[in-house]
């Protein structure tokens, strides 16, 4: 199943158990622990430590959001969500999750991958720049270029 549909379908199925118990009369606070711990329970199976905490904060979050949010005007979700797409653009969410280079891993790179002085290297989706710094480190008279569409 690709990302985010485990997400998505984890955050229905929680608030699904938080509705349908509510509707058979449990009191709020029982409701939203049981749907909780259906987040919690499925997001151990998620992938990356970030898509876990996304799958089991899902339910949790949106629950605090709507009890604050039924104070707020409409509009100001809608403000909300514009913000969200312009930080979180569609085309990442299919995309590799960001896996930084470790600092270090790159140690003896130079001795059976060696780069004349001045070489240009060009890291195509170098996120945060963990790759181009370790670069950097090995090759200090490299000329590295960063290209992140994130
Ligand atoms: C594995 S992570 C980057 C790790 C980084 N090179 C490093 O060494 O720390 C892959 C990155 O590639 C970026 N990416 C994927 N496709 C891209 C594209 N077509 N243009 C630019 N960046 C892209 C993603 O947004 C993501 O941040």
């Amino acid at each position: 199943m690709f990302w985010p549909v485990p997400a998505l379908l984890a955050w229905v199925g929680a608030w699904g158990i938080f509705s349908g118990l509510y509707i058979l009369g449990a009191p709020v606070w029982l409701c939203a622990i049981l749907a909780t711990g259906f987040g919690l329970g499925t997001g151990r199976r998620g992938t990356t430590p970030w898509r876990r905490l996304c799958v089991a904060g899902g339910f949790p979050l949106s629950f605090c959001a709507t009890q604050i949010g039924s104070q707020m005007p409409a509009w100001v979700w809608l403000v909300a969500m514009v913000f969200l797409i312009l930080c979180y653009p569609l085309n990442i969410w299919k995309d590799a999750p960001l896996f930084p280079t470790p600092k270090g891993i790159l140690d003896g790179i130079q001795t059976f991958a060696p780069l004349p002085r001045g070489a240009r290297i060009l890291d195509a989706g170098c996120g945060l720049g963990d790759g181009l710094r370790e670069l950097h480190r090995i090759f200090p008279e490299a000329r590295l270029i960063g290209w992140e569409w994130s």
